[in-house]
């Protein structure tokens, strides 16, 4: 840096200001070396491209952008970068109006990646770095005054900044956050500090705000109108928290300048080995956020903002650390009106010094060349950000090692705002910091942190000191393609220790960028821009879809950490209050009874107003009488509007099962039907195909018992399936990478052995062993038919054959059957797919889709849609005409228009094409989820492991 002024905070006033965005000139360079010319006033460039300023240059034709996680993208030897350092040279004119004349006009770039050099008319005014930092510069003496003024700004993609700057994103180059012309008036505020302290055990507050002029200070619902600068006792107050975000409009004002404000009273503090705010534990039901759109990259709008506070807080996300870099200075805004803790981390990871193949020597977090630099990127995020109520702590930054310069950037912090705590992961010893944070435990090692029995640290004093700190986990629940799994098991934790604080989900958003292909578009990841360096897919790993659909693992981690649980105790209900601070008047509890998922009454709860961390009983509504499977839902719904979310949104809920219902599903029988009708003989007849079985309405091959035929559909199937397209969390990188051992042993590539026909008196009985080659594991599989009237039952025995180490990928049956039974009607869970480890978000009951809708479209195609704890299925056609399968009691069901081998096979979803076929798969059981992408792999609960299983489906006409 050199030429910019000191840090100070980020704020809007009354004071003029002119942003600059909009289409700007750009010349583009694959060097660094393109000639200074253009920073001339008089610089013909009419030559020259436009570029949208802010944006990435990249996103607009100009390079291409690149994905690596871990690794550095050129070789390491800091402070040097490439020789081919792509290079932006922007110009842009504009006025300045003449009323600023005799103010004092300052520059401020947002943020550039990753450095730049500026001039103005023609005169150089200084140099930036520091790429999620802001930079200001005092360009009073070199403006022209003439109406039109010229700056010329040089970025370069690659600077000694970038090795400060290896986050696991994209790289992406330019002025991607605005640039704004400011009139500092003589006798403006410039910077403040403002502390608003809120003790809760007087419910008293005390507000002071420095300024380093004289300025006054107003808050007209508090009856104050005091001098800036003295501490201002308020005698009842009513604090700020993500709960409930209460701000205070105020002015801070001199003569010259008025600044509104929104105070937020509150304290943090760690305290009895807890982190509290306003004198309470919270818990953190956390995402990591990076800053990203599919077609802007970096560059976020203020609506993309919003959108992501408004997901969050419908998602009753109530924390989000700001990965890992400070965000664009309104977003901060957004969470302190909507009520969202940040943990707010500064612009650093030098992560490459640390890559898989060993340390390099040099990391910037120790080396004394660098102090300085890190220093003062703290400092230039504590002074921009520090007047947030919203920010809880600060972050010194990411997977940097550890050393002494962290050090020195936690001193400097702790001077300049003792009142907020500090967070940083990657020094075991956490020596600089307040609070024990690891990223991707496993349970285990959280429940022993809960238990305060971790690993002990050497040095006795930095155990004690870690051992005493409160533990949240910065990154858990990779959120990589199908997943996560073993979420509600972590919450377990944070209920039973109070040391577990919970943590940031890893993470918000996949960074997909849209690409236009000719078969349609998709979302690109690395390697899909023609990187020779690339972590592939591992950049999408977020809860959202790259456009901000919300991911099944959003809507498992919504339900997972509800703020108001529903449960059945006894003959009534539970109901409680898991919030820190609200009480649950602001919901409206609407029940509802449904037999077979067809509703028969529905009615509003009374529920006594339940204080913070309570739970209170309610009777149960009035059951009326049921025939079949009956449920009891309540939903916890808003009952006004909040800034948020309408009236009506649903907060949590709860599920209690009133009557079980008859074994006999009733999707089997026709309405004359009685269960116990005749059971039928299987007949053999000739077929067009040879010889045929006839048994209810299946028909076989009299030649290897295969079903061919049901009433007039013709079926392929079912047999056994036990491979499904690996998810990420099953993939080669993983902890846990099944797919490599799967592979290995050929569960993708099964061969079946028909060992046996038998025709019996009323049954069709087929014996198989299903295995790969080349080895001798195997699994025997017995087909059993038997038709009583118009259904036709399927049990199936599996006896592992061998010493299977491996959990199978499922274990099932696959079955085709025409395209045009698109149709699926089913009672179970859902609506959205669930899997045994990742299931809390899915209810019982009963949902229609069309086999498309099935889908999820992982930015990787991989496993997915498995609807789960399926009563009953019908597919039908246009007609209504169709199919109903039933589980005995339940089965798992996959339904799509390709293969898993297609799905295996394909890198972006639109490599999917729909076939004239639907494969379902009716599955005993899948093997969990997990998060091994990035964490631990399934819990021992959830592992699929190869052991004697019997299930049966039926089958039968409808329409
Ligand atoms: C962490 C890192 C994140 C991200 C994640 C894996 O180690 O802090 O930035 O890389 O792993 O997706």
């Amino acid at each position: 840096m050199s030429g910019a002024m000191a840090p100070r905070a980020w704020y809007t006033s009354d004071a003029s200001a002119l942003d600059l965005s909009g289409d700007w000139k750009f010349r583009w360079s694959p060097r660094a070396d393109a000639p200074l010319d253009f920073t001339r006033r008089g610089f013909d460039d009419s030559g020259w491209a436009m570029l949208p300023v802010p944006s990435h240059w990249q996103l607009h034709g100009y390079g291409a952008p690149a994905y690596t996680n871990i690794r550095y993208p050129f070789p390491v030897d800091p402070p040097r970068v490439p020789t081919d350092n792509p290079t932006g040279d922007y110009r842009v004119a504009f006025t300045v109006p003449p009323s600023w004349r005799g103010q004092r006009i300052v520059l401020r770039f947002d943020g550039v990646d990753s450095c730049a050099r500026v001039w103005l008319n023609g005169a150089e005014i200084g140099v930036m770095s520091g790429s999620r930092l802001p930079a200001e510069f005092d360009v009073t003496g070199a403006l022209g005054w003439d109406g039109r003024e010229f700056l010329a700004v040089r970025v370069h993609q690659w600077s000694s900044g970038s090795y400060l700057e290896d986050q696991d994103m994209w790289w992406l180059s330019g002025i991607f956050r605005r640039v704004t012309l400011t009139a500092r008036p003589a006798g403006g505020i410039d910077d403040y500090f403002l502390h608003a302290d809120y003790d809760h055990a007087t419910g008293g507050g005390t507000l002071t705000v420095e300024t380093q002029v004289p300025a006054r200070v107003t808050v007209p619902e508090l009856g104050i109108d005091a001098p800036a600068g003295q501490a201002i006792p308020v005698a009842k107050v009513e604090p700020w928290s993500a709960e409930l975000p209460r701000l205070y409009d105020a002015e801070l004002a001199t003569g010259a300048e008025r600044i509104p404000l929104r105070i937020g009273f509150r304290r943090v503090a760690i305290d009895g080995g807890l982190l509290r705010v306003n004198g309470r534990r919270i818990l953190l039901r956390g995402v990591n956020r990076h800053e990203f759109h599919p077609d802007h990259g970096r560059a976020v709008t203020a609506a993309t903002m919003l959108d992501d506070v408004l997901l969050m807080k419908r998602h009753n996300i109530n924390a989000v650390r700001t990965s890992h870099y400070p965000p664009d200075p309104r977003f901060l805004d957004l969470c302190d009106a909507y009520g969202l803790y940040v943990v707010d981390e500064c612009d650093l990871e030098t992560h490459g010094f640390f890559p898989p193949e060993g340390t390099i020597p040099g990391n910037p977090a120790d080396e004394p060349a660098w102090r300085e630099e890190l220093v003062h990127r703290m400092r230039r995020m504590v002074e921009r950000d520090k007047n947030h109520p919203s920010i809880i702590m600060w972050s010194l930054g990411n997977e940097s090692g550890s050393g002494r310069n962290l050090g020195a950037m936690a001193a400097w912090a702790r001077r300049r705002d003792p009142a907020r705590p500090l967070h940083y992961e990657r020094d075991a010893t956490f020596r600089d910091v307040d609070v024990y944070s690891l990223m991707y435990p496993t349970h285990r090692q959280v429940e022993l942190i809960g238990q305060h029995k971790e690993e002990p640290l050497d040095d006795p004093e930095l155990d004690a000191r870690r051992r005493a700190m409160p533990f949240i986990m910065c990154e858990y629940g990779h959120a990589m393609g199908n997943g996560p799994g073993g979420l509600s098991e972590y919450q377990e934790m944070f209920d039973a220790y109070p040391r577990c604080q919970g943590g940031f989900i890893w993470e918000w958003i996949d960074h997909g960028l849209r690409v236009a292909a000719p078969g349609g578009e998709y979302f690109g990841y690395g390697g899909d821009f023609g990187e020779p360096l690339h972590d592939g897919n591992f950049v999408a790993d977020g809860l959202l879809f790259p456009d901000r659909t919300p991911s099944p693992g959003l809507l498992e981690y919504k339900k997972v950490i509800e703020p108001v649980r529903i449960s059945g105790a006894g003959e009534a209900l539970r109901i409680d209050n898991r919030h820190d601070f609200a009480d649950l008047s602001y919901l409206r509890f609407d029940w509802s009874v449904e037999d077979e998922g067809v509703e028969l009454a529905a009615g509003q709860l009374k529920v006594p107003g339940i204080a913070p961390g309570e739970s209170a009983t309610v009777p149960l509504p009035e059951i009326p009488a049921v025939r079949g499977e009956a449920w009891l839902t309540v939903r916890a719904v808003l009952a006004q509007d909040t800034p948020w979310a309408a009236a009506g949104h649903e907060v949590g809920w709860g599920q209690l099962q009133v009557e079980e219902g008859a074994k006999q599903r009733p999707v089997l029988m026709t309405t004359k039907d009685s269960p116990e009708r005749a059971v039928a003989s299987p007949g053999s007849v000739p077929g067009p195909a040879g010889p045929e079985i006839r048994l209810g309405p299946g028909v076989f091959s009299a030649a290897d018992g295969r079903l061919t035929r049901l009433g007039g559909i013709d079926v392929e199937g079912p047999r056994l399936d036990v491979w499904r397209a690996p998810i990420d969390n099953d993939r080669a990188f993983s902890r846990d990478a099944n797919e490599l051992a799967w592979r290995r042993l050929g569960l993708h590539r099964m061969q079946h052995r028909i060992d046996e026909v038998t025709v019996g008196p009323d049954e069709l009985t087929v014996r198989t062993r299903v295995a790969p080659a080349a080895t001798d594991l195997g699994l025997y599989a017995a087909y059993q038919w038997t038709a009583c009237g118009d259904t036709l039952r399927l049990t199936v025995e599996v006896t592992p054959d061998g010493d299977w180490k491996l959990p199978l990928p499922r274990l099932g049956l696959r079955m085709s059957l025409p395209g045009a039974f698109q149709y699926v009607e089913w009672f179970g869970l859902g609506p959205g797919e669930a899997y045994r480890d990742s299931r809390r978000a899915a209810r019982v009951g009963r949902f229609r889709a069309t086999v498309d809708e099935l889908q999820t479209p992982y930015v990787f195609p991989q496993e997915n849609g498995n609807r789960a704890g399926v009563r009953w299925l019908t597919l039908r056609d246009d007609t209504g005409a169709g199919l109903a399968v039933a589980g005995e009691p339940v089965i798992d069901v996959t339904a799509r228009r390709w293969t898993s081998e297609a799905l295996d096979a394909a890198r972006h979803p639109v490599d999917l094409r729909p076939e004239e076929r639907i494969w379902l798969n009716l599955d005993h059981a899948q093997n969990g989820l997990g998060s091994a992408s990035c964490g631990p792999g399934v819990l021992p609960a959830y592992r699929l492991s190869a052991v004697p299983a019997t299930f049966t489906v039926a089958f039968r006409l409808v329409g």
